[in-house]
């Protein structure tokens, strides 16, 4: 289907109808940049979230995880550089009070949005989200809410190197919350003041960096194309150009996605030198040297290679890719003639991944049965309200890959009808079976 600017208003109806996402505290007006995940939307962020804990840390021996604290020594914000410059030039209209960023604006004399000409010289905003840790609030007591997951990560490195017993070349990953006071929050999730990350900071020696660059570069795009199922058009690896490097980074690409409101950024891949471990050694004043044993026990600062993905952007790519409507036929399920609304999504990670459902209410208490043997090893659904037709709609519209039929004949077979959701064909499957047969699709799915 097509996917232009009017698309989003489905996909914002859609998400919230179904319990994906919406606004955060709703009753009271919501709060602009901050969303909250329903029951749908909950089950698909942890999948996600998930897959790729499953992908870059579960399935190597070479990458390590942490859970760090959200808020941290400040000072960890000073070495990072984020305290001092972390913000953006905006200019004010006097007029109609909106505030725009001056790198964005044609004329930062004249207000984009009415024309005006009383409007603010640039000025900084820091991006920083501020609080206070115990019970007095001055700048002695000031704390920042983290604004991305990797400085923590830095500032851990050795210990995690020791209790791991890891050597250079090895990562440490995290997955949580990042907090940024944007200016301009838009594009429904997409830049959002908070949100979640999911960073892999790779040490390594200077002569390898480029080499585990290349590598992380090419992983990073297998798991776009063969997990996500993206396609390749939906991606652009965009590099930096020499004058866009920050001066300590030798390489750095933004994996962007054709959204509907145009391409955006889902992931940056960065080559980050030695500049923040040597930052961290500077601020903290402790030796944060690697001794490097296979090279005649040189002393070193570790060279970094960055992947940050954005969790709630993956979300929103995910969502924006999966969403179709079609003319299925769908009077051989019951159903009148009428546009089918879907969601592809991969089955690993749909919300439901199989949804089981009685022909008739007299069919209930078996069918819960199979329901409770599945349960504990797929996400699955019990639906017995309404015709087989609607409720096959109902599983389509939030993405469900399977729908498992019990119906009269069952009690004779020991069998069940799945129900594919992209194809809509049905298989007759026999129970014993079932959960080898859905785990089997799961993957191949
Ligand atoms: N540690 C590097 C770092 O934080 P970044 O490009 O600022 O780099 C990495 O952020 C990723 O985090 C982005 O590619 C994006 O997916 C996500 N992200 C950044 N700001 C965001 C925001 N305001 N809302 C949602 N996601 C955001």
């Amino acid at each position: 289907m097509e996917k232009g600017p009017e698309f989003m208003e489905k996909l914002v109806s859609l998400c919230k109808r179904k319990g994906f996402i919406f606004q955060s505290s709703e009753i009271y007006g919501g709060l602009n940049g901050f969303w909250d995940y329903g029951p749908y939307g909950t089950a698909l962020k942890r999948a996600v979230e998930q897959m790729w804990w499953n992908y870059m840390v579960e399935s190597r021996s070479n990458v390590e995880g942490l859970d760090s604290t959200i808020i941290c020594n400040p000072k960890i914000w000073k070495a990072s550089g984020h305290l001092d410059k972390f913000g953006d030039m905006m200019v004010d209209c006097r007029e109609c009070k909106t505030r725009h960023r001056s790198d964005q604006m044609e004329d930062v004399k004249t207000c984009p949005a009415c024309g005006s000409k009383n409007v603010t010289e640039p000025r900084e905003f820091n991006l920083m989200m501020k609080t206070f840790v115990g019970p007095v609030f001055d700048e002695d007591h000031a704390a920042y809410l983290r604004a991305e997951t990797c400085q923590p990560i830095f500032a851990d490195f050795h210990l995690v190197r020791i209790a791991a017993r890891k050597k250079l070349p090895f990562g440490i990953a995290q997955v949580g919350k990042a907090f940024r006071n944007e200016i301009n929050p838009r594009n429904f999730t997409f830049r959002s003041r908070e949100f979640s990350q999911m960073e892999m900071e790779f040490f390594c020696t200077e002569e390898e960096s480029m080499n585990w660059y290349e590598y992380w570069k090419a992983e990073r795009k297998k798991y776009y194309i063969d997990l996500l199922k993206f396609g390749e058009d939906e991606l652009k690896f965009q590099d930096h150009g020499p004058g866009e490097l920050a001066h300590y980074a030798k390489a750095a690409v933004d994996i962007e996605f054709k959204f509907p409101f145009g391409w955006g950024e889902l992931e940056g891949i960065h080559h980050r030198g030695t500049w923040d471990m040597s930052r961290h050694q500077e601020f903290s004043g402790e030796n944060l040297e690697y001794l490097d044993q296979d090279n005649g026990n040189r002393k070193l600062i570790p060279t970094v290679v960055e992947t940050s993905a954005g969790l709630d952007r993956s979300i929103l790519a995910i969502l924006c890719h999966a969403y179709d409507e079609d003319m299925a036929d769908t009077k051989k399920e019951g159903m009148e003639e009428d546009v089918r609304a879907v969601l592809r999504l991969p089955a690993r990670i749909a919300p439901v991944q199989a949804a089981i459902l009685p022909l008739a209410k007299k069919l209930m208490e078996p069918a819960e049965k199979l329901y409770k043997d599945i349960s504990p090893f797929f996400r699955s659904e019990f639906d017995v309200t309404g015709s087989i037709g609607k409720r096959y709609r109902r599983q389509d519209e939030i993405g469900t890959p399977f729908c498992v039929t019990f119906d009269f004949e069952s009690l004779n077979d020991n069998a069940v009808t799945v129900r594919h959701r992209d194809s809509m064909e049905q298989e007759r499957i026999s129970m014993t079976e079932l959960s080898h047969y859905l785990a089997k699709q799961v993957m191949a799915n």
